[in-house]
């Protein structure tokens, strides 16, 4: 299984930036490492341009931040997967915590969400973590298996493990600075594991579980190295080619 190293580029770049660093992080990473895969997702509007700019280098791609639950239709503002996989998109991503905290998605719509994405062809990256006042509460467990359950109720059980993974990220170290401990990563992502087994059998082991939260260049080589964490999901340290290619490399 090849780890799974993922930038989230959020709403940050314009095209000609997000192709520019595209570019310099390829040139940076060189041939990438066998027993590893690079994922961007960058903006609707410059993910043609980083598809196209990574086409030609192997063990690169890319993916939509977010997606609607139909083809086509009276959606404003909405994207299909389909318009999607015509920029280049293999992967989509659902659940992210800014999606459910700052534009208020729930575990329903998610759920709905990762088994269109999936019908529809995309490779489908799945994001749960509790907040700060739920760790403190005692809820991690909780939280986690409600997300992951509901977000994957519709994904049919025979699905290949390659199309779907799970990232844990604890919404306390996104973009805080603060990253969880390697016995937090260690406990959670065993935990993802158990769910995941509960609900696929043994293909479970074969489900990527990706951390995400305040991943740096100098922190990604043990992380990656913990039980269970098959990649990183990295937001800010991803928007440059210099650092983001240190982690890939990591
Ligand atoms: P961060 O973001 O690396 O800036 O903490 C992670 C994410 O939001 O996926």
């Amino acid at each position: 299984m090849k780890k799974l190293m993922a930038a989230n580029w959020k709403m940050f770049k314009t095209w000609d930036e997000a192709v520019i660093t595209a570019r310099k992080l390829a040139e940076l990473v060189g041939t990438v490492p066998d027993d590893r895969e690079v994922l961007i997702f960058p903006s609707f509007t410059s993910l043609k341009g980083v598809s196209k700019e990574l086409a030609s280098k192997s063990s690169f791609s890319t993916g939509g931040q977010d997606f609607y639950t139909e083809e086509q239709g009276a959606f404003t503002g909405e994207i299909s997967p389909k318009m999607l996989k015509s920029c280049g998109a293999v992967f989509g991503l659902t659940g992210h915590s800014e999606r459910r905290h700052v534009l208020g998605e729930t575990d329903e719509f998610i759920g709905k969400k990762t088994a269109y994405g999936i019908e529809a062809g995309l490779k489908v990256v799945l994001c749960v973590g509790e907040l700060i006042e739920e760790r403190k509460a005692g809820k991690v467990e909780e939280v986690v298996d409600r997300q992951i359950r509901e977000g994957l109720k519709d994904v049919p059980r025979d699905i290949d493990p390659e199309r779907i993974s799970v990232a844990y990220e604890p919404v306390w170290a996104i973009g805080t600075g603060e990253v969880a401990g390697p016995e937090e990563i260690v406990e959670a992502h065993g935990f993802c594991r158990k769910i995941l087994q509960d609900i696929f059998g043994e293909k479970a082991n074969e489900i990527r579980i990706l951390y995400g939260g305040s991943v740096k260049p100098d922190n990604c080589s043990q992380i990656i190295s913990l039980d269970n964490v098959d990649g990183v999901l990295v937001g800010g340290a991803s928007l440059e080619g210099e650092s983001f290619s240190k982690i890939v490399l990591a």
